[in-house]
């Protein structure tokens, strides 16, 4: 790994499934790096004050959940923001607070770029994620740098807003596959088809894809280990379907699989992983 001429010190903030892997890949790529997440880490660079943390470093990322944890750890750091820094967001969030975070971050001189991503648990593990970056391009070149130590691709946006509408749009189609695959899977058992000849099936058809290979194995297998939680795609769903308001469209099928997340959030299920929708069937013989 080569490091730019001079290394800029890091800060990452969220230690959840990503946060906790890009902060192990930038050590050890030989960053200077501290951490800070809302509830304590055992790691030597675990630094307990964000603000403090914020301060000493050049470079803060975010891989936060939402837009309210965004918004709270912004305002913590805020007063450490000048020129000569950046903030990098990766958290998947709403159009308005990645508006927000722009225009705070440019009043204060502090560079910006909202560089959300696609790629979970597994990918983010080995440096595989894959960067919608919007913002000044200057800023993403300077940056490049540090996003390719977790990224093997980097996919340019003309703005920080568009990597928001693109990541919230592209999760839409991974909630709305996955409710189908379970539909799908499910039917097919009914039937007597077993998954692996529905795989086959699918991965054979135009409408196979990654997402299929990776979740028909895992629903068979009830496994529900968090690759991406279930609390976070609801989360995308609404700020999707909040796009899709404030565009005067109706979208019925974002609609129908937010509410059947809502409803297994609401039993507690949210921290296991997304493709749990497969287990809304079991008790449902009504329909
Ligand atoms: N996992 C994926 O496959 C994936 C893929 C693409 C995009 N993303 C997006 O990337 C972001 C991180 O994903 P993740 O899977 O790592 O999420 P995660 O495991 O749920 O971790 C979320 C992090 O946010 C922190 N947090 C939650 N509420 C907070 C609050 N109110 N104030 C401050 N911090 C708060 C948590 O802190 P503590 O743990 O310390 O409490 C944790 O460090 C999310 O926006 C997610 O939608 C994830």
């Amino acid at each position: 790994m080569t490091l730019p001429t001079k290394t800029p010190s890091l800060a990452v903030y969220g230690l959840g499934i990503i946060g906790s892997r890009v902060a192990d890949l930038l050590s050890a790529a030989s960053y200077p790096l501290g951490t800070w997440s809302r509830s304590s880490r055992s790691r030597p660079d675990f630094d307990d004050d964000a603000a403090a943390l914020a301060d000493r470093s050049e470079v803060i990322l975010f891989f936060l959940k939402d837009a309210p944890a965004v918004r709270e750890t912004f305002e913590a750091i805020r007063p450490t923001l000048r020129s000569g820094k950046s903030l990098i967001n990766h958290a998947t969030i709403d159009l308005e607070t990645t508006l927000f975070l722009e225009s705070e971050c440019r009043a204060a001189g502090c560079g910006f770029l909202n560089a959300p991503f696609t790629g979970s648990k597994v990918a983010a593990g080995n440096g595989k994620l894959v960067y919608y970056c919007g913002g000044d391009s200057s800023v993403l070149e300077d940056l490049r740098p540090i996003l390719d130590v977790s990224s093997p691709q980097i996919i340019p946006m003309d703005s920080a807003s568009q990597a928001t509408v693109v990541k919230l749009t592209t999760n839409l189609i991974s909630a709305c596959t996955v409710q189908a695959l379970a539909e799908s899977l499910r039917i097919s058992r009914a039937h007597g088809v077993p998954a692996e000849t529905l795989l086959d099936a699918i991965q054979g058809n135009a409408c196979g894809s990654a997402l299929a290979a990776m979740k028909v194995p895992t629903m068979e297998a009830e496994d529900y280990d968090p690759h991406f939680s279930l609390s976070n795609m609801l989360k995308d769903s609404r700020y999707a379907i909040d796009l899709a308001e404030k565009a005067g469209l109706n979208t019925p099928a974002i609609r129908c699989v937010s509410k059947e997340m809502d409803t297994l959030n609401r039993k507690g299920l949210g921290e296991q992983d997304f493709s749990i929708l497969n287990s809304q069937f079991k008790s449902d013989n009504s329909h």
